[in-house]
């Protein structure tokens, strides 16, 4: 396959939502737009349970997003919470919302070790047969078949702190059952069910300049290698992207020498989930939302500069329903919001949100 920027962005609209004349949105350039024209993607997570009900964030993510993620309802908790009982109506309703505002989707995820139905324990007990795995995925990716962007097919596979010679995540149940050859019988599954839609591979903190990424990052490396010899279809790597602005060290050349890996395996790469916490900084959310605008635009900066990046979707738009307002140890004691997306409480845009926009335009 070619990998140019215009084959890269599959389906992507040229142009975004019509917007009022008398809204003063309409004289900024969106995230969307500023996207779409440097054919990258700007997309977001999707709180199922605010869509619909909360206008002005309904109204955001239509006009912001060029592409879409569930947040929590394609995970398997979620679309088969019975065992072979599969409950795809809340992805639906995302799916349709998406059609509406000419947006286009990407799934996750199939393969984790967390969100998983209870029903999931009993089942991988005693020998498994693949078919746990392949038969989910044979319905869920055969569902969607034709309509998704990508899938992230497996997510977090990697955990170096749990003591394996290759840094595998040991701890997974899908690990616990079939050792690592898990990922590749997913990886096949998916490619069976869907064959014309891109297969990411799914990593979180593969991007600071401390000592525990950069095993993560090696693993990885590793780990694609390895099954990119084996000729498993996997056409990309999604980086996760959460950054902790005063927790983790971040340096634009170590990044850039990572994603250079990636690339030259030609992996396509996607920012999938990018967010940054403001835990443990300054008082002053003014000062915050500087330091996490200034980092944003250098995360990005780097990231846009490597030609195999197709985009970045953020985790959420709005700091109003941003996890880590939720997540134990990022969420601010007092109970104020974690500012760490583009767009504030009230649906304004933040400094994060400017500074993502000079990165999208090469300003
Ligand atoms: C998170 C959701 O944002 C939360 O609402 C949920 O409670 C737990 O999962 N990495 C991932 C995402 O791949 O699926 C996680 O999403 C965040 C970390």
């Amino acid at each position: 396959m070619n990998l140019t920027r215009r084959n890269l962005v599959l389906g992507a609209l040229a142009t975004p939502l019509a917007l009022s004349p008398t809204s003063s949105r309409a004289v900024e350039a969106s995230l969307r737009s500023a996207a779409n024209n440097r054919k990258l993607l700007y997309g977001a997570a999707v709180t199922e349970d605010a869509l619909g009900i909360d206008p002005q964030y309904t109204n955001l993510l239509a006009t912001e997003a060029g592409i879409l993620v569930a947040e929590g309802v394609m995970k398997r908790k979620t679309l088969e919470p019975r065992k072979n009982q599969y409950d795809f109506t809340k992805a639906e309703r995302i799916w349709r919302f998406a059609q509406r505002n000419g947006q286009i989707m990407r799934g996750h995820t199939l393969v984790w070790h967390e969100a998983n139905p209870f029903w999931l324990k009993d089942a991988l007990a005693g020998k498994p047969s693949d078919k746990i795995i392949t038969e989910y995925i044979s319905k869920v990716a055969g569902h969607f078949r034709g309509r998704l962007h990508s899938w992230d097919v497996v997510n977090e596979a990697i955990e170096p702190d749990e003591g394996n010679d290759q840094g595998y995540r040991v701890s997974s149940p899908w690990y616990e059952a079939f050792g690592p050859d898990y990922i590749e019988i997913a990886f096949h599954a998916a490619r069976n069910a869907d064959p014309d839609t891109l297969l990411f591979y799914n990593e979180l903190n593969l991007e600071g300049d401390v000592w525990w990424a950069e095993k993560r990052r090696s693993a990885t490396l590793k780990m694609l290698e390895t099954l990119l010899k084996k000729n498993v279809p996997i056409d990309g790597l999604g980086i996760q992207s959460h950054l902790k602005a005063y927790r983790v060290r971040y340096d634009d050349g170590v990044f850039s020498a990572f994603l250079k890996e990636v690339s030259d395996m030609g992996l396509r790469i996607l920012l999938t989930e990018f967010d940054i916490a403001d835990i443990d900084g300054p008082d002053d959310p003014v000062q915050r939302d500087a330091d996490v605008a200034s980092l944003a635009r250098r995360y990005l900066d780097v990231a846009f500069s490597n030609p195999n990046v197709q985009g970045c979707l953020t985790w959420g738009i709005t700091d109003k329903y941003s996890w880590l307002s939720r997540y134990d140890n990022y969420m601010w004691p007092d109970g104020r919001l974690s500012r760490v997306l583009p767009f504030s409480e009230d649906m304004r845009t933040k400094p994060m949100h400017d500074a993502m926009l000079a990165a999208y335009q090469g300003s």
